[in-house]
């Protein structure tokens, strides 16, 4: 993006966050008081949306409808092509959203607990990234203003109150936020009905069809919620329809804990076009992608070569290292009715029936992007890299030693306004040796608020012979999935907007029980 448009947005983004902190207190603690009034004059929205959190039921399998968590959503103001509805889904809806536009959510919250929504990826001011110290109770509303910074991609909304992150948003509660520019216009992609959000989630349901969270106590909270039924947006076993053409498919790890090795059932390379942050430079071929919770990956699905009646689907691999309770979850999940498909358990995705005849008009484009090279030398901290470091203990989940406060930030957990950092992310494993320590050697998918950052590199973990060809590092990335005993060095840069944001575990239990923390963007 041209910088001095950028700077522009980013002007007004400020000028609305200013606005928002002179009407309440954000430090206060618990929770903002006055959320309903959160407006700023001088802000001027060119798409409102009023989004809702609410109870609801849907229809999964046959027999009984499912209880669950949904957000709705409705615009205001702008093209009602905005918000895209997904019928026969709790999951939804899409919002699609243009770099540089203005926009303001109203936000209420309906359900019984409180709640606030985080933009995951997406750059915006504090007031407006759904920190948990911003919940609203049941009938309150939050306003959200800000200005669209981020490139075109992928990028997603889910709850964030503290402690209550996981069964939230394992009962419904997750959104797309599509983000569209002029770069990837000319990028000439598949688009319409061409272009297929997956959003790949794992539940246990009961012989009622009702959703079951985490039944086994401490153990399977530690080893973070595992479903025992793989839904694609929000259906079982699904069956996609398509041409024989191009298609942009947009994948996204909405699971609490379960992490994916996604592959082509017919062994043909994936062809990658797009990670958490948007357009690679240009296009990718692996044999299978990793992907953490939180994490996106976009891909570039050519079914030309396939003769209508034929079909092919998207499966997860099976894969080594994700540890934890893997073997005893599967053992006790058997007795338990609890966590019998293991975390590394191959299993079918989604499958595409090649129903219909066509010759794409598009070709795959050599260039995707510009994505401006790493460098490291513009790190403040280049060869003294701020290290934090994720372990398990017996009921406890910590970041360098702490965690989570809700307005406290650490000494080492503050950086300046207007620089750019490496830091080294480290996966401690956990405490003790023999059976208990090695059941606490659990994959941390570590995500980083307000920003997108580059991967400058990583070191092998457990199962790294089982996945090291599925690590997509050369975009921009807000979650970097750590395997056990694995680092990585990020680069970062802390521009635009200073405040409280946070730094986590995407692996809902284990930031449930408090692997989050609060780093401090000092102006
Ligand atoms: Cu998607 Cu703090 O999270
Ligand atoms: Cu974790």
């Amino acid at each position: 993006m041209n910088r001095r448009k950028f700077l522009g947005y980013t002007a007004i983004g400020l000028g609305a966050g200013i606005g928002g902190l002179t009407l309440w207190n954000p430090f206060k603690e618990g929770r903002s008081v006055s959320a309903q009034a959160i407006t700023n004059n001088n802000f001027v929205p060119d798409v409102e949306i009023a989004l809702t959190a609410q109870p609801g039921e849907v229809s999964i399998f046959s027999g009984k409808l499912t209880q669950v968590q949904r957000y709705t959503a409705r615009v205001l103001k702008g093209p009602s092509s905005v918000v895209q509805t997904l019928e026969n889904t709790y999951l939804g809806p899409i919002f699609r959203l243009k770099t540089g536009q203005n926009v303001r959510v109203r936000f209420t919250n309906q359900i019984d607990q409180e709640t606030i929504v985080h933009w995951h990826g997406l750059h915006v001011p504090e007031q407006a990234d759904g920190h948990p110290r911003y919940v609203i109770d049941k009938g309150e509303t939050y306003v959200y203003e800000f200005t669209v910074a981020n490139r075109a991609g992928t990028y997603w909304f889910h709850p964030h109150p503290h402690g209550r992150t996981g069964p939230q948003v394992y009962s419904g509660l997750a959104g797309l936020f599509i983000v569209q520019d002029d770069e990837e216009q000319a990028a000439n992609l598949p688009t319409g009905a061409y272009d297929i959000p997956l959003i790949i989630q794992d539940r246990t349901f009961d012989a009622n069809n009702q959703l079951v969270y985490l039944t086994g106590g401490m153990m399977q909270r530690m080893n973070g919620f595992l479903g025992n039924r793989i839904l694609v947006n929000g259906q079982p076993d699904p069956v996609i329809k398509v041409a024989s053409n191009v298609y942009r498919l947009r994948l996204l790890n909405g699971s609490n804990s379960r992490i994916y090795k996604i592959a082509w059932s017919d062994g043909r390379p994936l062809t990658i076009i797009g990670t958490d942050g948007g357009l690679l430079e240009k296009p990718l071929n692996r044999p299978y992608v990793m992907l953490g919770p939180a994490e996106r990956i976009e891909l570039w699905a050519d079914f030309s070569n396939y003769t209508p009646n034929s079909s092919v689907k998207l499966v997860s691999l099976p894969f080594d290292g994700a540890g934890g309770m893997g073997m005893m979850g599967g053992m006790m999940g058997r007795r338990r009715g609890g966590q019998s498909l293991t975390n590394g358990s191959g299993f079918d995705l989604a499958r595409f029936d090649i129903v219909k005849k066509e010759t794409p008009a598009l070709t795959l484009p050599k260039v995707l992007s510009k994505i401006e090279p790493v460098d490291i030398r513009a790190a403040v901290n280049a060869n003294n890299p701020r290290t934090f470091t994720f372990a398990m203990g017996m009921g406890s989940a910590t970041i360098n030693g702490r965690t989570f406060e809700m307005t406290r930030v650490a000494s080492d957990e503050v950086v300046k306004l207007n620089t750019s950092e490496v830091w080294r992310l480290v996966n401690g494993g956990g405490g003790g040796m023999g059976m208990m320590g090695g059941m606490m050697q659990m994959p941390h998918p570590v995500h980083v608020h307000g920003l997108q950052f580059r991967v400058l590199e990583r070191t092998p973990g457990a199962g790294w012979q089982s996945m090291k060809d599925g690590f997509v590092d050369e975009g921009w990335k807000d979650t970097v999935l750590l395997m056990p005993g694995m680092q990585a060095k990020i680069l970062l840069r802390f521009v635009d907007f200073g405040g409280l944001y946070l730094y986590h575990c995407h692996n809902l239990e284990h930031e449930d029980m408090g692997m989050m923390r609060n780093y401090l963007v000092e102006a």
